[in-house]
């Protein structure tokens, strides 16, 4: 073989196996579950992820302080106006955030039909509210769960666009459907708490899920041995529910 086919063939042979070069930002989300499909529950047993939607509401910080007193880590899946402007609950969100509860978004506006809304409607859902998030904790979310739990049109290829990993669940409490606290308390006795980790559906603008259900689990989850932890957490990426973000001078919705 010629020098310079010999260099030609360990050139090809080097190109073969090279990757391009990575952003540094995409290795550290790559490093956590992937973007853009859809995860239930936790990936492994032993540990429950309680999980709320719709916030921040009137019962925010009042969630916090229970779930902090009761040595649980939860998670917050909100939204930019839907009970309110978010930034009427910024002092709630930054002690979820500052107590090391995880916040993750929901979407700005939690429109009915956001299953079916375009790539850039849809974009634009969850731009706002990183820009919101931003100004209030300083971080963007990589976390969410799509309003209605819709995973349909085009929304799993925006949320990989994204960087966002989808959480539905595999508990529902039916708060929203008005189920009484003792009635959602019966969905987690049936599910049982063996297998990997339950993420349930909750609602934290219920009084019933914050000032009765959330202690009944606290209470569940101990007695049966479950770690209380984020959702981050309990899909094996602690460091991976925030990137770094732009945010602006607006403090209004
Ligand atoms: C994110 O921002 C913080 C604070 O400004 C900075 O220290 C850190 O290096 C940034 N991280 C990345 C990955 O850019
Ligand atoms: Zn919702």
């Amino acid at each position: 073989m010629h020098f310079t086919s010999l260099l030609t063939a360990s050139l090809l042979a080097i190109n073969s196996s090279a990757r391009p070069i990575a952003d540094p930002i995409e290795m550290i989300r790559q490093a956590g579950p992937e973007a853009g499909k859809v995860i239930t529950k936790c990936s492994a047993p032993g540990q429950i992820a309680l999980a709320y939607d719709d916030g921040p509401y009137q019962y925010t910080q009042k969630l916090v302080d229970t779930l902090t007193a009761g040595g649980a880590k939860g998670t917050f899946f909100v939204t930019g106006t839907l009970y309110g402007c978010i930034y009427g609950q910024k002092a709630a969100l930054q002690a979820a955030y500052a107590a090391g509860h995880q916040i993750a978004s929901h979407s700005w506006s939690h429109p009915q039909n956001f299953g079916s809304l375009s790539t850039a409607d849809l974009t634009s859902q969850m731009t706002r509210l990183e820009t919101a998030l931003v100004n209030i904790i300083g971080k963007k979310p990589t976390y969410m769960r799509p309003p209605y739990l819709a995973t349909g049109g085009s929304v799993l290829s925006t949320m990989k666009t994204l960087g966002y990993r989808v959480i539905t669940n595999d508990i529902d409490a039916g708060d929203w459907n008005n189920k009484s606290p003792q009635q959602s308390q019966q969905e987690f006795t049936r599910a049982g708490a063996s297998g990997n980790g339950h993420i349930p559906l909750m609602h934290e603008t219920y009084a019933g899920t914050v000032n009765t259900l959330t202690p009944w689990l606290i209470n569940w989850a101990k007695t049966n041995n479950l770690k209380l932890v984020t959702v981050a957490e309990c899909l094996g990426d602690p460091d991976g529910a925030y990137v770094n973000g732009t945010g602006n001078s607006q403090s209004s919705c």
